[in-house]
């Protein structure tokens, strides 16, 4: 038996936006000169003499690509790596980015077109549609979101499964007060009241979920039917992984779901990803590498499928434990 792969295609803002063709040549030009170029490295962050945070380039290709997008540039100075930056790819339309900075027309078109705003899109709607069988399923679900950051993913799951007519509860836990308080503040809109349909939890998941297992001895082993750690997995090193998977899914209930992903390393624009914007260090993996750290967290693969949206950025895993 080995692990079972799904390949799916969704819709998305980019396929009927202007300027898709344009942007992918841009892009892809800009990747197959890191490829060729091993040498060329990712712009860093520091803080100016005012305590601001600037960027200072380390390629020509990435300097350029910043240059007459004011939008993109803040949003790589302010925002990345946090959560807050991902929102900005989740609403692509928005007149703003959370930084307060305004789109401007050459940054918008590469957040909605860049394959990795779109793998960030696409991995959400495959949670989404895990999700969503088990909210049918179940009369009631509790539902655990590990590194939520902003909670975009969940909160439009909930909502598109019409909040199932709020017989759920949601704990949202990340080790970063602003993105929590950001996605208090987003449930809220959403129509959640906290303390009733969900509730906020800042822990590090390094020290409680890896190192230890003291978030599962805190919430209590299987208190939830779903347990997701969507753009997370990819931060860790092998071991690391290892012990994240076997702690986490001691938090799922039988009959319920554990959903992960990871940046695969044939994402089409990778390099463009890592070395053009720079976005902080991860481990991209491939399926065989995948493979190995669920056979090492003792996971039969019969349980485990492994979901391919068409964009090709991210593996989503979703490992079932049965009854
Ligand atoms: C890429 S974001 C993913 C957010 C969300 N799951 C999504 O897909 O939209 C990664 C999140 O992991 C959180 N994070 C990183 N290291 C963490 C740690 N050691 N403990 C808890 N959260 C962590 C960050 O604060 C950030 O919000």
């Amino acid at each position: 038996m080995d692990l079972a792969i799904k390949h799916v295609t969704y819709s998305d803002i980019s396929d009927n936006w202007p300027l898709k063709d344009q942007v992918l040549e841009q892009i892809n030009d800009i990747n197959q000169q890191l490829v060729n170029d091993p040498t060329l490295e990712a712009p860093e962050i520091f803080l100016d003499n005012q305590g601001m945070r600037r960027i200072r380039y380390r390629n020509k290709l990435s300097e350029q690509a910043f240059r007459f997008r004011p939008a993109l540039e803040e949003w790589r100075c302010q925002l990345v790596p946090t959560a807050l930056a991902l929102w900005a790819v989740q609403h692509p339309l928005a007149v703003r980015l959370i930084s307060g900075g305004e789109m401007d027309l050459n940054s918008r078109p590469w957040f909605i077109h860049a394959n990795d705003a779109r793998g960030i899109r696409s991995r959400a709607k495959v949670m989404a549609a895990i999700a969503d069988l088990h909210l049918n399923d179940n009369t009631y679900v509790n539902w655990i979101s590990l590194a939520c950051g902003a909670a975009v993913p969940v909160l439009k799951t909930l909502h598109s499964a019409k909040l199932k007519s709020q017989k759920f509860t949601l704990l949202l836990i990340d080790n970063d007060r602003q993105s929590l308080m950001f996605s208090r503040g987003l449930a809220t809109q959403y129509g959640l009241v906290e303390g009733h349909h969900f509730q906020l939890l800042m822990r590090n998941l390094f020290d409680r979920l890896i190192v230890s297992d003291k978030l599962v001895q805190e919430l209590g082993e299987q208190s939830a039917e779903l347990v997701d750690g969507l753009g997370i997995f990819e931060y860790f090193t092998q071991p690391q992984a290892v012990h994240f998977i076997r702690h986490a899914l001691r938090l799922v209930k039988p009959g319920g779901v554990l959903i992960i992903s990871n940046m695969l390393k044939t994402s089409p624009q990778i390099d463009f990803a890592l070395r053009c914007i720079g976005w902080t260090m991860i481990y991209p993996r491939t399926l065989f590498e995948l493979r190995e750290i669920i056979l090492a967290a003792g996971i039969n693969l019969q349980n485990v499928t492994v979901t391919l949206p068409s964009d090709g950025v991210y593996a989503v895993m979703e490992i079932n434990v049965t009854e």
